[in-house]
């Protein structure tokens, strides 16, 4: 029976294991994690984030062929295949400080698996990591296992998987990819994890590459995506200025099968754990190779993202008046998109920070992020004027205005003439998510400014941005 074992519970390593589990039910499965409070959640019923579909999973293979330990060194020591799903952050100081990865976690585990291992084994990328990360590792496992006589392939089998949709993308992925050394050992190595995935991925989605190709097709992967969004979030702009509608562009853009339909919504900006990241992951490889122009072409992604963020906090000051000093503000959504709790780079996190550096005052709605998480992010030291509320019309009564920020559906069926009607006048609507039916609200009687749409005819006349 082949052993697994998964190192890191978290957003990628927690779902990308169960699924394994689930699919593979001859093989046994051993999620483990340093954080003992992760383990526990991972034991418990309440799950330690929310993802639709994730729970069902879960308790259909717990306590089978799948469970979640802290006992890392054990699970380690027994595993024929090992991946490894720990956090890379960006390096907040030192060299390549912003954008390179910080490959501390990595390299602990790396330690770690050279230290107890005892046979040989397949350690398996899952986290994103700077191309070569793999020679690397391959270095630190080899020469703290000569005395042992102990053989390891690495293999780069990047993770696809979307927050929110991540339990139907694991199970229905679009590709799988493996990159692995081209030699006889890699080669068997590659053939190994193929088999895992041929339990249910087809075999013409499952791709097999070099290790550095599988490496920066991940990066490039992100890059490309949060491309699609920054540049779509710059017509935004452009459609503002102009009188077009952002979403009737998209249509159109979409329609044309060389470009295709998905990655078109314009929004108050990108966010999420790996975008940023990734991308000034590989602008930092592009300028250690002396690309400084390729990189600065990467970077313009983040700074249109950024730009996006300010100009929505922009339009938010001068629609009201230019003053939002005092001011209540209904803040709807903050998770970074629907369907999670995640809040990692969320959108929502700058604009609120803008808002509160305009002195306004701030109630929160979010249905799946807890107070203390959006407390955390706000980095509040009890100055700022924030509360974090139960539902949507508590978060608007009396307020100024309101902001969506994140695109959650129930927020396209609440009764806004009930939230107008609790609102102080003239009541706005800032909707960073293009979800909400501007006719409508225009007609209740809300001035609205969306995101990409032609602005309300009183914004023109004191809306004016640069
Ligand atoms: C992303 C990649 O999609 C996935 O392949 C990779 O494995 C991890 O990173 P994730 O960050 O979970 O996944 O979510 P994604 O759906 O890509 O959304 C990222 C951000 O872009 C969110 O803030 C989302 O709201 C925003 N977005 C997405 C837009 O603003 N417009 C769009 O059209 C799509
Ligand atoms: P991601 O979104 O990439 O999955 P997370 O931060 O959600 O990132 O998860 C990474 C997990 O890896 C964390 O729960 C962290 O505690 C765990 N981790 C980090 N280093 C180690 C290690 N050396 N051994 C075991 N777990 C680790």
């Amino acid at each position: 029976m082949v052993k697994i074992c998964g190192i890191g519970a978290g957003y990628v390593g927690g779902p990308t294991m169960a699924v394994i589990a689930l699919k593979c039910p001859s093989i046994e499965v051993a999620v483990v994690d340093i954080s003992e409070s992760r383990i526990s959640a991972w034991n418990s019923k309440k799950l330690p984030f929310y993802e639709p579909g994730l729970e069902e999973v879960v308790n259909q293979c717990r306590g089978k062929n799948l469970l979640f330990s802290s006992d890392v060194e054990k699970h380690v020591y027994e595993a024929d295949i090992i991946f490894v799903s720990v956090n890379t952050p960006t390096k907040i100081k030192g060299i390549g400080a912003g954008k390179a990865a910080d490959l501390t976690y990595w390299e602990s585990a790396a330690r770690m698996i050279a230290d107890v291992s005892n046979s040989d084994k397949i350690v398996v990328e899952k986290s994103t990591v700077p191309v070569r990360t793999a020679e690397a590792i391959g270095k630190i496992l080899s020469e703290n296992s000569k005395s042992k006589g102990i053989k390891y392939q690495i293999l780069s089998n990047p993770e696809f998987l979307s927050e929110g949709t991540a339990i139907q993308d694991l199970l229905n992925p679009d590709r799988v990819l493996i990159g692995g050394n081209q030699d006889p050992q890699g080669l068997d190595a590659i053939q190994k994890l193929k088999d895992i995935y041929a339990y249910w991925v087809p075999q013409d989605r499952i791709i097999t590459t070099n290790l550095w190709s599988a490496e920066l097709s991940k990066l490039a992967d992100n890059a490309f995506l949060a491309q699609r969004i920054s540049s779509i979030n710059a017509m935004s702009a452009l459609c503002e200025a102009t009188g077009a509608e952002v979403s009737q562009v998209s249509l159109a853009l979409g329609k044309n099968t060389k470009i295709g339909p998905k990655f078109l919504n314009a929004s108050v900006g990108f966010g999420g754990s790996c975008f940023q990241k990734d991308i000034m992951n590989l602008v930092y490889i592009c300028e250690s190779n002396g690309l400084t122009q390729v990189g600065n072409y990467w970077k313009e992604v983040i700074k249109v993202n950024e730009y996006q963020k300010s100009r929505f906090v922009h339009r938010v000051v001068t629609s009201m008046f230019n003053t939002v000093s005092g001011k209540k503000i209904g803040i709807l959504g903050f998770a970074f998109k629907k369907d999670t709790s995640d809040t990692r780079k969320s959108p929502a996190i700058d604009v609120c920070k803008g808002l509160l550096g305009d002195n306004a005052c701030l109630s929160i709605y979010d249905p799946r992020v807890t107070e203390h998480q959006i407390e955390k992010e706000l980095c509040m030291d009890g100055v700022e004027c924030v509360n974090v509320v139960g539902d949507a019309y508590e978060a608007t009564r009396d307020a100024h205005g309101l902001c969506i920020l994140t695109e959650w559906d129930e927020f396209k069926t609440i009764d806004y003439q009930r939230v107008y009607q609790n609102m102080e006048k003239p009541a706005f609507v800032f909707d960073g998510r293009n979800i909400l039916d501007v006719h409508k609200l225009r007609e209740i009687g809300f001035i609205v400014y969306s995101i990409g749409n032609p602005l309300d005819q009183c914004l023109i006349n004191i809306n004016i941005i640069n």
